[in-house]
């Protein structure tokens, strides 16, 4: 299983996309081996630290169940539990936890925490949310769409709202790197930072799919095979300036019925990472609808973290 030269896993950047693609293969085996009560134990006594400064259901869930299935020890520590950004610096934490764990999930703020955990622990670091990333939550989404679409090369997905964040950057480079065509609906001051769009770009000119721009939502879904969306203030962004225009803002954005018959596709399929703000971002009606893949995609999180962490330790 371990085909993989880098271990850590803190960005779409960290795999090609030949080891993306042997990814999903992995995580639709182990979803199997999951329902078919199969539990081989590939990783028995490794320990793993899941350090966590922002809060968490669906990921620490996922990290900590695969873990267990898989016969690892988990420590959950949280952002009050040890003295990291505290009584004790970043360096020196990341030196301490490398010589107790085999390898470290890290969700909070900046992506360069993740990157300095990873070079300074000397054991596998993955990425389990920082302001600027979500890779997790991406591999679950493409595992999502190949299952109900059976492929994922020519569909049209669509993210509206706050696409500047750190889920849509990871989506749209995720995409770009299996040959999606990414629609991005939003008003221009919340589209992808430069550095992403340019990395999905790269992706773009190797898969020949597309990366658009939209301010109009209505455009944005015609033809849409997926509506993507996510809060509109993520974690930790609650008191920038600004936030309370961001309703107003994007309220054209929200994925109601309106936009879903504007897709003039029946087929069109509902995604969000999770949690939803509900009457905002997304209607009742649809997140609750037929076409509603959420809780699939949640699910999904664990099988594809169970590959990532095998992919990481084995
Ligand atoms: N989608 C996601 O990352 O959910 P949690 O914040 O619950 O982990
Ligand atoms: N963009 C959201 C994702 C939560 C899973 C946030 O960072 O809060």
């Amino acid at each position: 299983m371990s085909l993989f030269p880098h271990k850590s896993f803190l960005s779409l950047n960290d795999v090609s996309t030949p080891e993306l693609r042997e990814l999903l293969q992995m995580a639709r085996e182990l979803k199997q081996e999951k329902r078919a009560g199969v539990f081989p134990q590939r990783l028995k006594h490794k320990n793993i630290a899941l350090l966590f400064e922002k809060l968490s259901t669906r990921t620490r869930c996922s990290f900590a169940v695969a873990c267990k299935d898989e016969g690892a020890q988990v420590e959950f520590l949280g952002k009050d539990d040890i003295h990291f950004g505290k009584k004790e610096s970043l360096e020196d934490t990341a030196r301490v936890l490398g010589r107790f764990f085999d390898g470290l999930v890290y969700r909070g703020y900046a992506q360069k925490t993740a990157e300095t955990l990873a070079q300074l622990s000397g054991v596998p670091v993955w990425n389990a949310l920082t302001d600027e990333e979500h890779p997790t939550q991406a591999v679950a989404d493409l595992m999502t769409l190949e299952e109900h679409f059976s492929h994922l090369a020519g569909l049209r997905v669509v993210y509206l709202g706050d696409a500047a964040n750190n889920v849509a950057n990871s989506l749209m480079v995720a995409c770009a790197m299996v040959g999606a065509h990414f629609v991005v609906a939003a008003p221009e001051k919340y589209w992808p930072a430069k550095e992403y769009v340019a990395q999905a770009m790269l992706h773009c000119e190797k898969t020949g799919s597309t990366l658009t721009f939209e301010n109009n939502p209505t455009a944005a879904v015609r033809h849409a095979d997926v509506l993507y969306t996510d809060v509109w203030i993520s974690m930790g962004f609650e008191n920038q300036p600004g936030a309370g225009d961001r309703i107003t803002e994007l309220r054209p954005y929200q994925v109601n019925a309106e936009l879903m018959k504007a897709t003039g596709k029946a087929e069109t399929v509902f995604l969000h990472c999770l949690p939803a703000n509900k009457g905002f971002e997304v209607s009742h009606e649809v997140f609750e609808g037929e076409r509603s893949l959420v809780f699939e995609q949640a699910e999904n999180r664990l099988h594809t973290i169970k590959a990532l962490l095998l992919r990481g330790l084995v």
